[in-house]
């Protein structure tokens, strides 16, 4: 227990962070989360709060704009998460120059990923200029010299299988489906608490130094297609499939306003381009997870859907 790193979670509070943080205390890492002074006292993030309480988790009070206190909590641990949200995705760099300002005592640096490989993705805009900010703190920390680890965690469970995919949709359709392109291209969903267990796994694995960690269970690798027909199988009827044509998705993606039009063009580039396993896991850039960590019992997709019969 004494050898496992101390992890310091920077955005531990938020969708994903929580599953980290909740994953790095019950494994028995010296877990810390770098939180607000106002969220600490927001009754809306009182069940969060006492959840990390009871797990021993410490608390780092700061801020991503308040070098003081980043630096600080960076100075505390070896191991540094970032899980910040889409409108922090930049400046990391702040998170970057704190570890560099730090000295050497950070082992490994996990930034704000937990998606896309974004330097192997066919996306348009809104889509690509975000997945452009991630790989473009790619190349920071790997300018600088950090030792990182990329997580490649492929779609969130809970936010893409209770309604299928469909916007607005909080539970599965049982009348008709609108799948985007042909429904071919294979897709991965994973549940937060499976990537939490991933992640956290690899902080302190020489395999995962320097590499991108995918995240890529075989039980959960299904194009449209075969979710669809998963779900039929589960509720024994067969649902009408309303499939849109790449080019009316594109068009659909213009004439959106945010937020759709960034949950479409991500769909685009995961459902139409099939990004997240269009490409090969080679050695020299990657490693998957449930090959490194084979003792995991993940939660399949099909065990997933189970609660919406
Ligand atoms: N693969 C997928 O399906 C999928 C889906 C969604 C997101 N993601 C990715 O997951 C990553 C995390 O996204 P998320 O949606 O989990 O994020 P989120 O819920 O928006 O959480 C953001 C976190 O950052 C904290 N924060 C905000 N401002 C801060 C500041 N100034 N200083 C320190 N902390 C601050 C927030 O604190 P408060 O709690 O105080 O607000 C919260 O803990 C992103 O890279 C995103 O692209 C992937």
């Amino acid at each position: 227990m004494t050898s496992k790193s101390k992890v310091l979670v920077i955005g531990g509070t938020g969708y994903i962070g929580k599953f980290i943080v909740e994953a790095s205390a019950k494994a028995g890492h010296p877990t810390y989360v770098l939180v607000r002074e106002s969220t600490f006292s927001n009754p809306s993030k009182d069940k969060i709060i006492g959840d990390f309480k009871n797990l021993g988790v410490n608390f780092a009070f700061g801020d991503l704009y308040d070098h003081e206190s980043l630096l600080k909590a960076i100075k505390e641990v070896d191991v540094v998460i970032s899980t910040v949200g889409h409108a922090l995705l930049a400046d990391q760099t702040k998170i970057i120059a704190a570890i560099k300002e730090a000295g050497a005592n950070i082992k490994r640096f996990l930034p704000s990923e937990f998606g896309n490989d974004v330097d192997r993705v066919h996306a348009v805009e809104p889509a690509k200029t975000a997945f452009g900010i991630k790989a473009g703190i790619r190349r920071i920390v790997e300018a600088e010299g950090i030792p990182y680890t990329y997580v490649s965690s492929n779609f969130f469970a809970g936010y893409f299988l209770p309604g299928l995919s469909q916007p607005g949709a909080t539970t599965p359709p049982r009348d008709k489906v609108v799948i985007l392109g042909d429904g071919n291209p294979k897709a991965i969903f994973n549940t937060e608490e499976d990537i939490g267990t991933y992640t956290v796994r690899a902080v302190d694995d020489p395999r995962t130094l320097n590499k991108i960690l995918y995240i890529r269970p075989p039980g959960n690798i299904h194009s449209f297609n075969d979710l669809v027909s998963l779900w039929e199988k589960k509720i024994g009827k067969t649902i009408e499939k309303i499939y849109v044509p790449e080019e009316q998705v594109l068009k659909n993606i213009q004439e959106a306003t945010p937020p759709t039009n960034v949950i479409l063009s991500i769909g685009h580039s995961v459902f139409v381009k099939g990004d997240h396993t269009n490409f090969e896991i080679e050695p020299s850039f990657g490693v998957e997870a449930t090959s490194l960590y084979p003792d995991v019992k993940y939660t399949t997709v099909d065990e997933y859907l189970d609660q919406f019969v």
